[in-house]
């Protein structure tokens, strides 16, 4: 890993080029093109949503499968987003991992707590990174597209 990244800085500006089949891309120009925060986050809001309903279906697999795409998600976020990365860490320990200990544990109560807790400190979160106007919140309806009840 650490030798490739010596032997791309080595080359020559032009020659930071990557082929593909429909021409050339500057390794700056797909590091441009990854996912950013808003298309991150707007998986992080869907898996967000689909966990909170399998948890309420007592689907305790499907609910930790979800809160661990949140986490995994928010992983990326910090790698393309730096700036949060002090934020990211908090919330994964302090908000995500009661959420995973109440899915491991299939306890209702505790699942309820941890999650809202978790959705508060997301849109202080919000607030704080200048996005007051994006305030989440659970969906009245649970997903259409999934079985809940799949074990
Ligand atoms: C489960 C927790 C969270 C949920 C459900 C959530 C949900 C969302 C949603 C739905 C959006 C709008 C996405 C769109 O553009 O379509 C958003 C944006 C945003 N979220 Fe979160 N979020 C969560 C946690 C966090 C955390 C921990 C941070 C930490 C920094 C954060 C920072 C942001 C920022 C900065 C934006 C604005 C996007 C941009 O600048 O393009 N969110 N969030």
């Amino acid at each position: 890993m650490d030798v490739h990244v010596t032997t791309i800085r080595a080359m020559p500006e032009d020659a930071r080029l990557v082929k593909t089949s429909h021409g050339e891309l500057t390794l700056e120009e797909i590091a441009e093109l990854l996912p950013g925060t808003g298309e991150i986050m707007q998986s992080v809001g869907l898996a967000w949503w689909k966990c909170a309903y399998a948890a309420r279906a007592g689907n305790w697999a499907l609910a930790s499968y979800f809160a661990r795409r949140v986490r995994g998600l928010q992983r990326k976020l910090a790698i393309v987003r730096p700036k949060y990365v002090g934020d990211l860490e908090a919330f994964e320990v302090e908000r995500l991992a009661p959420v995973l200990a109440a899915c491991d544990g299939g306890d209702a109560a505790s699942f309820e707590r941890a999650y809202g807790a978790a959705v508060d400190r997301a849109n202080e979160l919000h607030v704080k990174w200048g996005k007051a106007f994006i305030r989440w919140v659970l969906p009245d309806k649970p997903p259409t597209d999934l079985d809940l009840d799949a074990r």
